[in-house]
């Protein structure tokens, strides 16, 4: 109905160059890039994850929900954020209005293709078992929900598919999500996004798991990942570059020939955070290495890494973790982290090769796994009665919830916008919203946390973990 009105509308705008709608990303060597300036883009990023891992069902998935999105979209305006990350997708849902409202708030968005369901994802013990097309019919139907939004920054092929617990030949198989996706991709969408690979911070295979998806095999080059993220929790409290680790990171992805850059990060050992990690982050030291990164997550839930809490749909409560958040990102110096550089573009990947896989138990062979004949078919003519987005148009509109801070004061004044044509929303660049110093009365609703299975957060290194079970796999 409204959808083809939307359609239409939206390419008269782009016509016109009006459309307020995101440039498209590229990637250029190691950086991502806009396509039509050509500046570098880095990752200013939030986790978004509303309602944990069990929100997920058949009816109901983050960007199916148009009234979180307003809300939210505009609370990430007002802190700073250029990019989501959203794991969970159910394709049969209606996301056009969510994404089309991240779009017009200059929001770019990364997201997973796997699903918590049983054929949603690869399984890491026994690949060949989930190597199909039902699998396939998750996941290209993800690519086919969303990718005629610009501001798609990026799928995710599988996230910390690679761990401990898969079997020897798993790299193999997740390089064939990769290959079958980009494939599809070339043939049924009309731009070329980007497909990468999301990692858990496990050191000893950190470095071979980035090999193994970068290089490149000359008997398929479609396998090779765009990016690669890296779920890192290594800067607890008030750390240092050193003290972290990050200065290893950074020497360890020096000569990175594909974007890199944090898909998670936050360590919520020592509360409140106070996000030190970002000037390093985005400091001169490891933006030549890094793209940036993603803070976990949006919303407060059971494991405790929310930056804002949902009270209730009438009500949020901005932490005090956004606040630290919104405080480092105002620091960033948007100019320096923009600049392209020549020697970070102009970068050929290694040639695949057993001799570049450093560690014994780490596969070193790149001898995939074919395209079963079912899903090749689909990546020829398209996946069949799928659910195909599209832009709707959106305005901008002041939040009717109500929002406060984490004093209990309330914030006034919030307001999603629609930003102009090409622009990208970033550190400071909108919302005038203020706190006032009428103070929120102990208010009869109760509060109602949503709903998570995420559970307590561990050790380092176990978020990761935990996270891979629950999200990637069953
Ligand atoms: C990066 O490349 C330089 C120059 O080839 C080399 O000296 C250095 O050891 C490499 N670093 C890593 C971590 O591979
Ligand atoms: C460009 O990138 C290279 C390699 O990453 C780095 O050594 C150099 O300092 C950068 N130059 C500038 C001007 O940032
Ligand atoms: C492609 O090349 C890789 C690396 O040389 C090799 O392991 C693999 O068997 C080759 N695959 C095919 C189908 O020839
Ligand atoms: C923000 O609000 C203040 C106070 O209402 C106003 O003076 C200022 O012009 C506004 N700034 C922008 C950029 O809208
Ligand atoms: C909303 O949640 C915040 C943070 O947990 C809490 O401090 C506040 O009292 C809650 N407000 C309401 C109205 O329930």
């Amino acid at each position: 109905m409204v959808f083809s009105y939307g359609r239409v509308f939206t390419a008269a705008c782009a016509l016109m160059g009006t459309a307020a709608a995101v440039t498209p990303l590229e990637v250029n060597g190691k950086d991502f890039v806009n396509s039509k300036t050509g500046d570098r883009f880095q990752i200013i990023g939030v986790d978004y994850q509303p309602g944990g891992q069990s929100a997920f069902t058949s009816k109901k998935d983050p960007l199916s929900q148009p009234a979180a999105c307003y809300r939210d979209a505009a609370l990430m305006q007002r802190l700073g954020v250029n990019t989501i990350r959203v794991y969970n997708l159910e394709p049969s849902l209606d996301h056009d209005e969510c994404a089309s409202i991240f779009n017009a708030a200059g929001i770019y968005m990364i997201l997973d293709v796997n699903s918590p369901y049983s054929t949603g994802s690869l399984n890491r013990a026994k690949p060949w078992t989930s190597y199909n097309s039902g699998y396939y019919e998750q996941v290209f139907g993800v690519i086919e929900a969303f990718k005629s939004f610009d501001n798609v920054l990026g799928f995710f092929a599988g996230n910390e598919v690679i761990n401990e617990d898969a079997v020897y030949s798993t790299p193999a198989y997740v390089r064939a999500v990769v290959r079958d996706m980009k494939e599809y991709i070339a043939k049924q969408a009309d731009r070329s996004i980007p497909v990468g690979y999301s990692a858990a911070d496990i050191r000893d295979i950190l470095m071979d798991t980035a090999t193994y998806f970068e290089c490149n095999l000359k008997n398929s080059t479609s396998s090779r990942a765009d990016f690669f993220g890296l779920n890192s929790y290594s800067w607890c409290g008030d750390a240092s570059y050193k003290s972290s680790g990050y200065d290893v990171l950074t020497e360890d992805f020096s000569n990175a020939t594909l974007p890199v850059f944090f898909s998670e990060y936050g360590c919520n050992e020592v509360k409140p955070r106070t996000f030190t990690e970002v000037q390093a982050l985005y400091g001169e030291d490891m933006t030549q290495a890094f793209s940036g990164g993603l803070v976990y997550e949006w919303t407060e839930e059971d494991n405790k890494y929310g930056l804002v809490n949902v009270n209730n749909t009438d009500t949020i409560t901005t932490l005090i973790d956004y606040d630290n958040l919104q405080k480092q990102f105002n620091k960033i110096d948007m100019d320096r982290i923009q600049s392209s550089n020549k020697s970070q573009t102009s970068i050929d990947p290694p040639t695949c090769a057993a001799s570049l896989i450093t560690s014994g138990d780490f596969y070193n062979s790149w001898d995939l796994p074919a395209t079963p004949s079912k899903v090749s078919d689909y990546i020829k003519n398209g996946l069949p009665d799928a659910n195909k987005g599209k832009v709707v148009t959106v305005s901008s509109t002041a939040i009717p919830q109500k929002v406060y801070d984490y004093t209990g004061k309330e914030i006034t004044g919030v307001s999603y916008k629609v930003l102009a044509g090409d622009e990208t929303a970033g550190p400071g660049s909108s919302s005038n919203s203020s706190s006032t110093t009428s103070s929120s009365s102990g208010s009869s609703s109760t509060t109602s946390n949503p709903a998570s299975m995420n559970n307590a957060p561990m050790a380092l290194g176990g978020v990761a973990s935990i996270f891979m079970l629950v999200a990637s796999l069953l």
